[in-house]
């Protein structure tokens, strides 16, 4: 589908992540070179970033085969070794959201990571014993929002670890023409920029605002997305100048308006806006942090001076300054 073909599938299509891109060109020459599986990789950084795109690329350079699962959809034990058995030779399996593994399908993933081994248990009681199942050799690929989140006995299993940042507006451009291109888009570089610019770091919103800004330059112009088109569509779409759409302006006006600018606890704002405490932490926060319109204290979030400036809101009132 659409979604799958703007996907990039070699590394030199791949725009961004500079430093991660080129050291694993290294890692995936050097593996080639010796015939081994590539070593485990973790990916870490905010959602929207790439990070099963990257998978898909590297799978492709590797020249194998990509399995894609999630932590939440192994269950139990027998849902990874089903996984794992149905490997080939070298392959590569992507868990997205690998930080929620239940610890029992994490214990068969050790022995697994490290020596391409199930271990499985037969019987129950004293007549237990437990034989070992050889695997083929193959390559893990963790996503994570939050590294911090992962076990240490994981983590450490990792041979590689990359953090993937947030785009430039440059970058974010970038892809912007590139899609437009992919999807027989009519796109002005002004036009391409305005949506870069406005689509918080993040690769998938851009793509995303991509396709509706075409709508309604299909629908109230002439097809063609200039700058004009794209920040009037924008507009309508509730997202301003600097990306923030109606949820972040609700959270960071809730911390404004009933605490005062903060701090206030996560989960204490998670209750008073009606968000899971994890959206908060892994969806709204890490652009907010990045544009520096909010911090995490030891107490607390808090809102910065700049965000009060930006929605016009005096700062000096305030009765305690944290910043
Ligand atoms: N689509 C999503 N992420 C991308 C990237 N980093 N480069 C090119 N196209 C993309």
């Amino acid at each position: 589908d659409n979604e799958y073909s703007l996907r990039p599938k070699k590394l030199s299509e791949y725009i961004g992540q500079k430093k991660v891109k080129e050291n694993l060109r290294v890692f995936i020459e050097a593996a080639r070179q010796r015939s081994e599986a590539l070593d485990h990789v973790l990916l870490y950084g905010p959602p929207g970033l790439g990070k099963t795109t990257l998978a898909g690329v590297i799978a492709n350079e590797m020249g194998v085969n990509l399995r894609i699962t999630s932590g939440p959809a192994i269950e139990k034990p027998g849902d990874l070794a089903a996984l794992l058995t149905n490997l080939g030779q070298d392959d590569i399996l992507f868990v997205d959201e690998i930080h929620r593994l239940s610890r029992s399908v994490e214990e068969i993933l050790y022995p697994a990571m490290e020596d391409f081994a199930l271990d499985i248990i037969i019987g129950k009681g004293p007549s237990a014993r437990s034989i070992r199942l050889d695997l083929p050799r193959f390559t893990l690929i963790g996503a994570t929002t939050k590294a911090g989140a992962l076990t240490a006995p994981l983590r450490d299993r990792f041979g590689v670890i990359s953090r993937l940042e947030m785009y430039t507006t440059e970058e974010l451009s970038t892809i912007v023409s590139r899609s437009a291109g992919i999807l027989n888009i009519e796109i002005e570089p002004s036009g391409a920029a305005e949506i870069a610019s406005r689509s918080r770091g993040t690769p998938r919103i851009a793509n995303r605002l991509l396709k509706r800004v075409r709508d309604f330059a299909q629908v109230i112009s002439d097809g063609v997305i200039t700058k004009e088109v794209a920040d009037h569509a924008l507009r309508q779409l509730e997202i301003d100048d600097l990306g923030l759409d109606a949820s972040d302006k609700r959270m960071l006006k809730t911390v404004i308006e009933h605490y005062d600018g903060g701090p206030v606890g996560l989960d204490t704002l998670a209750a008073t806006i009606g968000e899971e405490s994890d959206t908060i932490e892994d969806v709204y926060e890490p652009y907010l942090m990045q544009i520096g319109f909010i911090n995490r204290t030891p107490r607390g979030r808090v809102v910065t001076k700049r965000a009060y400036e930006h929605f016009g809101i005096p700062y000096g009132q305030r009765e305690t300054v944290e910043n």
